[in-house]
C-alpha cells in the first residue's frame, strides 16, 4: 500500500505544523515534523553539555541519541523533551545543529525511512520538496509576513512582537543562508501566504490542491 507524499516548507511560525497536521488528518496519513528533529538533538546536545558549534561533537551526539519524534510526544534518550524542545535554549541554538551536514545526512536518511515504512504522508520542514522527496506528489511553500508570524507566536506565548519580529527575521537570515539546504522555493511548489488567510481556508485550499491533483486517494 502506498499513499502520497506531501511536502510542506516555509519559514518558522508560518502556519505549516498547523497546516500539515489538518492535511494529514483530512486524508488519513501520518504526519512528521522534521523541525522536532533537528531540535531533538540539540536537545540532546544541550543536555550532554556538548557546545553547539563543535561540529564533530554534535554529530557523535546525532549519531548516538535515542529519539522518537511522534505526533504526540518526543523522547529523547528516555526523557520526554515535548515542552523543552520548544523552549528558548533550544530555538536560539537549533540554527547551528541545522547547520551541520553530518546531523542533516543523518536526519534526511531517518526521514526517508520514515516515508519508505509508512508508504507516503505528510512531512514538514525546510528541505522536503527541494532535497529530501524532490518526487514529492505535492509541494507547498507555506509563508506569511514576519509580523503576523510574530504576531501568532506572541498571542500564543506571549513576549513582545517587535523583538519577536526581530528573532523570526533573524531565524529567517540564519536558515536561508547556510551552505547546506538553505531554505528556498522548490520551482514546483505552490505557495499559500497564510498573512491574511484562518487556518480553516489554508487547509481548505491545500485539500483542493490534493483533489485537483488526484494524489488523495492512493498511487
Ligand atoms: O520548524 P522549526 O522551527 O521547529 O525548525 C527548527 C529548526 O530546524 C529551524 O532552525 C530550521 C531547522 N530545520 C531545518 O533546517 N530543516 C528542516 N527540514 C526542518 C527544520
Amino acid at each position: 500500500m502506498s499513499g502520497p507524499i506531501i511536502a510542506i516548507d516555509g519559514p518558522a511560525g508560518a502556519g505549516k505544523s498547523t497546516v500539515g497536521r489538518a492535511v494529514a488528518e483530512r486524508l488519513g496519513v501520518g504526519y512528521l515534523d522534521t523541525g522536532a528533529m533537528y531540535r531533538a538533538v540539540t536537545f540532546a546536545v544541550l543536555r550532554r553539555g556538548v557546545d553547539p558549534r563543535d561540529e564533530a561533537a554534535v554529530l557523535e551526539v546525532a549519531g548516538s541519541v535515542e529519539m522518537t519524534v511522534g505526533e504526540e510526544r518526543v523522547v529523547v534518550d528516555g526523557v520526554d523533551a515535548t515542552s523543552d524542545i520548544r523552549g528558548r535554549e533550544v530555538t536560539s541554538s537549533v540554527s547551528f545543529v541545522a547547520a551541520n551536514p553530518g546531523v542533516r545526512s543523518l536526519l534526511v536518511e531517518a526521514q526517508r525511512g520514515w516515508v519508505a515504512k509508512r508508504g507516503g504522508g505528510v512531512v514538514e520542514g525546510r528541505d522536503i520538496g527541494t532535497v529530501v522527496f524532490p518526487d514529492a506528489d505535492l509541494k507547498l511553500f507555506v509563508t506569511a509576513s514576519p509580523r503576523v508570524r510574530a504576531e501568532r507566536r506572541v498571542a500564543e506565548a506571549g513576549g513582545d512582537v517587535d523583538e519577536m519580529e526581530a528573532s523570526i527575521i533573524e531565524r529567517d537570515r540564519l536558515d536561508s543562508t547556510r551552505a547546506t539546504s538553505p531554505l528556498s522555493v522548490d520551482a514546483a511548489a505552490v505557495t499559500l501566504d497564510t498573512s491574511d488567510l484562518g487556518i480553516d481556508e489554508v487547509v481548505a485550499a491545500v485539500v483542493a490542491e490534493v483533489e485537483a491533483r488526484s494524489v488523495g486517494g492512493g498511487r
